[in-house]
């Protein structure tokens, strides 16, 4: 089956990284929109034409399934391109429910980019579990810039989050939810300043299950590299260069992946 993941940029890897390692056998497009990155700081009307134009794109090559692997996209355009298209399409849903269930009574922090957190699609969620009082939100959005820089552990990124985290006093919360794709491959660097007691928790999994939930596929045990044709924007991506950045997200990815 031909399955498709969208994403503004490299975040939505993270995703389609745990779908190849699901579902070997099937068929990968990956599109990042590499000429609108970021959209977390974006205005919500053009996100949307963003995504309008990346769906045109990706409804045109006979796939089965969309996955969108980016929670701003999700959050502004998911309920639209649901109106327009009939094929699956999966979002992002920020892993806040498996928290709470996990660690009940304790705080939570939701960490996304600015769309994200103050959309109104978060407010939904914290609402329909109950949550209010025990939901913080947190817009980390330059960790995007840095991960399209391949840069993931730097001083100036741990710099960055050490401020921005500074103000959470972490006694009362059990975890850390990734609320934005790219925001994976700075585990390691969010470990060193997180305390112990704090885990990670990224939507991956529940999106990937939800996938194979609505393709009814079948998840395989291989050690094969699927087939997956990149694209920016709707170009293919050809360049050895630019396949090779690909590669050094992906090798990440594994060292990112038994983080928690
Ligand atoms: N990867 C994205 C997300 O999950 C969007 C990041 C951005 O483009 O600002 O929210």
């Amino acid at each position: 089956m031909k399955l498709a993941f969208f994403d503004s940029g490299i975040g939505g890897l993270s995703v389609l990284h745990h779908a190849m390692k699901l579902l070997p056998n099937e068929e990968f497009i990956f599109f990042a929109d590499e000429d609108n990155v970021p959209y977390g700081t974006k205005s919500r009307a053009e996100v949307l034409k963003f995504v309008d134009d990346a769906f045109k794109f990706l409804t045109a090559q006979n796939v089965s399934a969309i996955v969108v692997a980016c929670n701003t996209a999700t959050s502004v355009a998911v309920r639209d391109m649901r109106k327009k298209y009939s094929l699956p399409i999966i979002g992002m849903e920020p892993a806040l429910k498996v928290a709470l269930d996990t660690f009940p009574g304790k705080k939570v922090l939701v960490a996304a980019t600015a769309i994200t957190v103050t959309g109104e699609k978060i407010r939904r969620l914290i609402e329909r579990l109950h949550a209010q009082e025990l939901t913080e939100l947190k817009a980390l959005s330059e960790l995007v810039d840095f991960a399209e820089r391949c840069e993931f552990n730097s001083a100036d990124v741990e710099n960055y989050l050490r401020a921005e985290l500074s103000g959470v006093d972490f006694k009362n919360f059990s975890s850390l939810v990734l609320g934005c794709t790219h925001f994976n491959y700075f585990k390691d660097t969010l470990r060193k300043i997180l305390p112990p007691h704090v885990k990670i928790l990224d939507g991956n999994s529940g999106t990937v299950n939800e996938l194979i939930r609505r393709t009814n596929l079948q998840p395989a045990r291989s050690k094969k590299f699927p087939d997956v044709k990149f694209f920016y924007s709707g170009r293919r991506v050809t360049d050895s260069a630019e396949l090779e950045r690909l590669e050094t997200f992906l090798r990440r990815l594994d060292e990112m992946e038994a983080l928690t």
